[in-house]
């Protein structure tokens, strides 16, 4: 059996090249045994070790470089096709993506009626739903795209943070649809392609730049630094602003099926924002950390203080009950967005230190599909002439595009796997890591909050990717 909360390194993984003092086992015999077999068959003798070349690739017409300078010969963006896949929460999403940037097709199935009934994600049964229809997504994405896992040039995959049971069916598949067709498998920090698919959108977006990164399960502002290596500026010391949204919702009784967030967006639209004067978060803590168990906590004052019933939707409510419930509704948006606007600021002058040649502000993850975050937020950085850049909606909420683009950013400057075997032993330890930082925290910003403090995480992406950078 399985253990899915088993989190050690299995892999010969680019994710895995830990400094020598933080990792017990670097290189397992199954990995070393892995890179034997497909060096003779497909590996180059180039400088870096996990440099491989898929077979799709004319490598005469490939420039692949060791450095850590994107390339971007137009015919290696061309031949390069990604597919990705992201089981982390509650969708089951994959995507197939060029090195170019197309998007050759996409498929997102959520699991919205589950969220809706339980009103929360239940980590086994998100399981069960992602197991039900990951062949038939990843199939389907094939089929759009009108290609066979034969024409791939890599496969890439969420291994965290996210929900390890969850997690596990992702990665599972992922290395099926790589251990068949022989292909590199890249492991994707789930936070790092939420921030990275604005590169996609943006093509004139370039390294250094700010992002803020809000969703149900986190509150992320990081200077992203270059491809693997950000600074954590400021992190949620309880709640993430995505999961306030979804309470929000639920003790409103509104319709779920769509996320929480959507719902609210479009409550308090008509309501008063000014009318329930709930305060802001973290006033006197001058840092860019985030808080929103207690705004969580005065919502549901107000919400019982109104005699409001959940149990009675929205459309069988008076409309005094209406009003009151959209004036709650619009007052929590304001106060989250205002929290998020004073936090963005002070992350803005933080950074601007740090790396003054900055230009953009990147808001990214399914909050920032909210137009209400995406016009506050636009205010905030045009007053430090900066850009404010935001994917589409359905490329902010989790998607398999982020993943396959994260993929292809990583799989250019040779940061992958080789092939996993076609199939693995039952026994087979996956690597997941559900509690995964991006980034090494700035000074300024470190939180002495408790639940930070006790919470058992793998060294950050940023920590284990310059470890290895210096080993080469
Ligand atoms: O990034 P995401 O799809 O999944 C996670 O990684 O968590 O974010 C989902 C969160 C949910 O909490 C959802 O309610 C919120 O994003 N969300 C929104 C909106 N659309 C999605 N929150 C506010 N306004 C929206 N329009
Ligand atoms: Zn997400």
């Amino acid at each position: 059996m399985v253990s899915s909360l088993l989190t050690l390194p299995s892999t010969f993984s680019r994710l895995n090249l830990l400094p020598k003092s933080s990792i017990l086992i670097p290189f397992t015999y199954e990995a070393l045994n892995s890179l034997k077999s497909h060096k003779q068959q497909r590996l180059r003798p180039l400088n870096h070790p996990l440099l491989y070349f898929p077979s799709s690739f004319n490598s005469s017409a490939t420039h692949f470089s060791t450095s850590r300078n994107p390339v971007s010969s137009k015919s290696f963006d061309d031949d390069l096709v990604v597919l990705g896949i992201e089981t982390s929460c509650d969708d089951t999403a994959a995507a197939i993506v060029r090195g170019n940037g197309e998007i050759l097709s996409q498929v997102v199935s959520s699991q919205a009626d589950l969220l809706a009934r339980y009103g929360g994600v239940a980590p086994k049964m998100a399981e069960e739903a992602h197991s039900q229809v990951i062949d038939q997504v990843v199939q389907d994405t094939l089929d759009k795209a009108g290609l066979t896992g034969k024409e791939l040039s890599a496969v890439a995959v969420t291994i965290g943070p996210g929900l390890s049971l969850c997690l596990r069916v992702g990665v599972q598949k992922a290395r099926r649809v790589a251990g068949n067709f022989n292909l590199p498998i890249i492991s994707v920090h789930h936070m790092e392609a939420h921030a990275l698919v604005a590169r996609l959108i943006e093509k004139e977006l370039q390294f250094p730049f700010l992002a803020l990164l809000i969703s149900g399960g986190h509150n992320l502002l990081v200077l992203a630094h270059d491809l693997g290596h950000y600074t954590q500026l400021g992190t949620t010391i309880d709640d993430a602003i995505g999961e306030a949204f979804d309470k929000t919702a639920k003790w409103l009784g509104l319709d779920m099926r769509k996320s929480g967030g959507p719902a609210v967006e479009q409550l308090a639209q008509e309501g008063d924002a000014e009318s329930v004067r709930f305060s802001i978060p973290m006033k006197q803590h001058k840092d860019c950390n985030f808080s929103y168990a207690g705004l969580k906590t005065q919502v549901k004052l107000a919400i019982a203080s109104r005699n409001i019933d959940a149990k009675v939707p929205l459309l069988c409510a008076s409309s005094q009950d209406r009003s009151s419930r959209a004036d709650i509704a619009a007052s929590f948006q304001r106060v989250a967005v205002l929290h998020l606007e004073e936090r963005c600021e002070r992350a803005v002058e933080w950074a601007l230190k740090i790396e003054p040649s900055i230009k953009q502000l990147v808001v990214s993850g399914g909050v920032a599909s909210n137009q209400y975050v995406r016009a506050r937020l636009d205010q905030v950085v045009k007053k430090y002439s900066l850009q404010l850049v935001c994917p589409p909606p359905n490329l902010c909420t989790d998607n398999g595009v982020m993943v396959a683009w994260t993929g292809i950013e990583n799989f250019r400057v040779g940061r992958y796997d080789p092939p996993p075997p076609a199939n693995d032993p039952d026994d087979f330890m996956y690597d997941l890591r559900p509690r995964w930082p991006l980034g090494e925290e700035y000074a300024e910003g470190r939180s002495e909050s408790r639940f930070l403090r006790s919470a058992r995480v793998h060294p950050s992406l940023t920590s284990i990717v310059q470890a290895s950078l210096q080993q080469q």
